[in-house]
């Protein structure tokens, strides 16, 4: 048996990380936990494109975190940011619907963003990297069901534009990591996250987005719409189990490799949104209603599950917050935004 590669695992409490694309969901629960775990410094880079100071505003004012505005297509910025930096988070990018949107924005940053930030990695001799992929690597349509192991191949039958493009924006993205650890040695870890969701969501990710609007429908006293037949599966992870397993990845010893990062369970669409009405308290009845055909929905062929146990084995880590709990932290944080 082929003894398995080790990278650098770093002393989170001596660490300078940087974030990049850090003014969000996942980037604003990764800095909290990184604080957390005693890191000297937290440095949050984001060019406010699509997030913004409101995710961040509870950490501005600590003096281990430094707000950096800059942008991953200015490589200068990039090798002045990563300066004597440790580790470097990778999120900045555009996911579906910005590939539907702003397609040329999206190639832009999910490719050549990645690119240049390696690139400054290298130069600065970081001493890892974890990017944040996605599951979309495994596509989307009539080929997904069964387990998406991460071996596996990527479908694209009956799947719209815009989601096989985000897909392969980050088979680039992951490449181009392993292409780095090949010729310079540059150590990362790939996390493919499942769907993210929890506090501080926002209304840009295909299917957290259908949380979102089936609590808004509801809160007006509308029917929640149930695009298929309710039996559709989704696999989603809760924001604060993603952010654990950044930190775990930073300081673990694993080193190029992809591993999926998946709530405990998976859940269909029918039982989503009982979830919601149950949170809600209502009896409302769902209506059948099938999306119009240009809605960037990522509906699946058949039932499917995403598993995890790799990223138990790489990197020490396993999900925390089952569906229910998930569901409930999130609208709770909703409603007290609402509230004011
Ligand atoms: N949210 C999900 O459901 C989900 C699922 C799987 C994978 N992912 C991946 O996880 C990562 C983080 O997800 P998120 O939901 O927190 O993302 P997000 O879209 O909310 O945040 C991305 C951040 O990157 C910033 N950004 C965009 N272009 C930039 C540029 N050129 N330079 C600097 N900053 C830039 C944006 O302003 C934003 O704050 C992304 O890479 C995404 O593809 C997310």
């Amino acid at each position: 048996m082929t003894e398995k590669k080790r990278g650098k695992a770093l002393n989170l409490g001596e660490s300078r990380i940087l974030i990049a694309g850090a003014a969000s969901l996942v980037g604003s629960h990764t800095a909290d936990l990184l604080l957390e775990a005693g890191a000297r410094e937290v440095i949050l880079l984001d060019n406010f494109a699509f997030g913004s100071m409101d995710a961040i505003a509870h950490l501005v004012g600590n003096p281990r975190i430094k707000v950096l505005r800059a942008d991953l297509m200015r490589l200068p910025d990039l090798l002045a940011a990563t300066e004597n930096v440790d580790g470097v988070v990778h999120l900045a990018a555009y996911m579906t619907l910005g590939f539907a949107q702003t397609p040329w924005q999206a190639v832009d940053v999910n490719i050549r963003g990645a690119q240049n930030m390696l690139e400054a990695c290298r130069v600065n001799k970081v001493g890892k990297v974890v990017f944040a992929s996605s599951n979309a690597v495994y596509g989307y349509g009539s080929g997904i069901h069964g387990a998406l192991v991460e071996n596996g191949p990527f479908h694209s039958e009956g799947a719209p534009p815009a989601a096989i493009l985000y897909g392969v924006s980050k088979i680039m993205g992951e490449q181009l990591c392993r292409q780095y650890h090949q010729k310079h040695g540059l150590d990362y870890v790939v996390l493919r996250y499942s769907t993210v969701y929890g506090e501080r969501q926002h209304y840009r990710a295909a299917n957290s987005l259908y949380i979102m609007e089936t609590y808004d429908r509801v809160k007006k006293g509308e029917r929640p719409l149930l695009p298929g037949d309710g039996k559709d599966t989704k696999h989603f992870v809760h924001v604060s189990d993603v952010a654990r397993a950044n930190v775990a990845a930073l300081g673990s010893t694993a080193t190029d490799i992809a591993v999926n990062v998946s709530g405990p369970e998976p859940i269909t669409t029918g039982e989503l949104v009982k979830l919601v009405l149950d949170y809600c308290k209502s009896d409302l009845q769902p209506e059948v209603k099938p999306d119009p055909p240009d809605t960037v929905r990522l509906t699946s062929g058949g039932a499917f599950h995403i598993p995890h146990e790799l990223a138990g084995r790489e990197i020490g880590w396993q999900p925390e917050v089952r569906m229910k709990e998930g569901v409930e932290r999130l609208l709770a944080w909703r409603e007290a935004q609402e509230a004011g």
